[in-house]
């Protein structure tokens, strides 16, 4: 007889450090983040995959952790808003973000910043449209956007002088 509610085994990579773990079968990478590796810099909001507050890089793509079952990221390479620097070394992203007064409640800030990376790193000159397409999964209530469209130009220009 099936035993109900085993738990899973989790093996991935999570900004740049391996991790072992053992997560229930309906967890999402969301649950698996906050609860159990206290990553708690990615924001629950919806909950159902609208917002973006959760966004996170896996294999260097954003998606929604809120609907993203913890099983599926076996074996890949997640990267959240902890991976990318913090408040005595910010990643250029989060630092254009602050300088351009593209942060208001935060809310959703890192979802909107690994968005922006993970456009960064394929494309980094990005056109105004490509860079709106780019956040279109990420709601802001505060900034009205033109704020972030100008710190992900910002960042473009800071990364390529680098
Ligand atoms: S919390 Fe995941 S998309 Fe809103
Ligand atoms: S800064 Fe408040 S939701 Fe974007």
């Amino acid at each position: 007889m099936p035993v109900l509610n085993a738990k899973e085994n989790l093996v991935f990579v999570v900004n740049g450090r391996p991790v072992r773990l053992e997560v229930e079968p309906d967890a999402t990478l969301l649950d698996v983040l906050r609860e159990q590796l206290d990553l708690t810099g990615t924001k629950r909001g919806c909950n159902e995959g609208e917002c973006g507050a959760c966004t996170v890089l896996i294999n260097g793509e954003p998606v929604a952790s809120c609907i993203y079952p913890a099983v599926k990221a076996h074996g890949k390479n997640i990267v959240t808003i902890e991976g990318l620097g913090d408040e005595s070394n910010l990643h250029p992203v989060q630092q254009a973000f602050l300088e351009a007064g593209a942060v208001q409640c935060g809310y959703c800030t890192p979802g909107m910043v690994l968005s922006a990376k993970a456009l960064l790193d394929k494309n980094p000159d990005p056109t105004e449209e490509e860079i709106r397409i780019a956040i279109s999964g990420n709601l802001c209530r505060c900034t009205g956007y033109g704020k972030i469209v100008a710190a992900v130009r910002a960042a473009a220009k800071a990364l390529s002088a680098e």
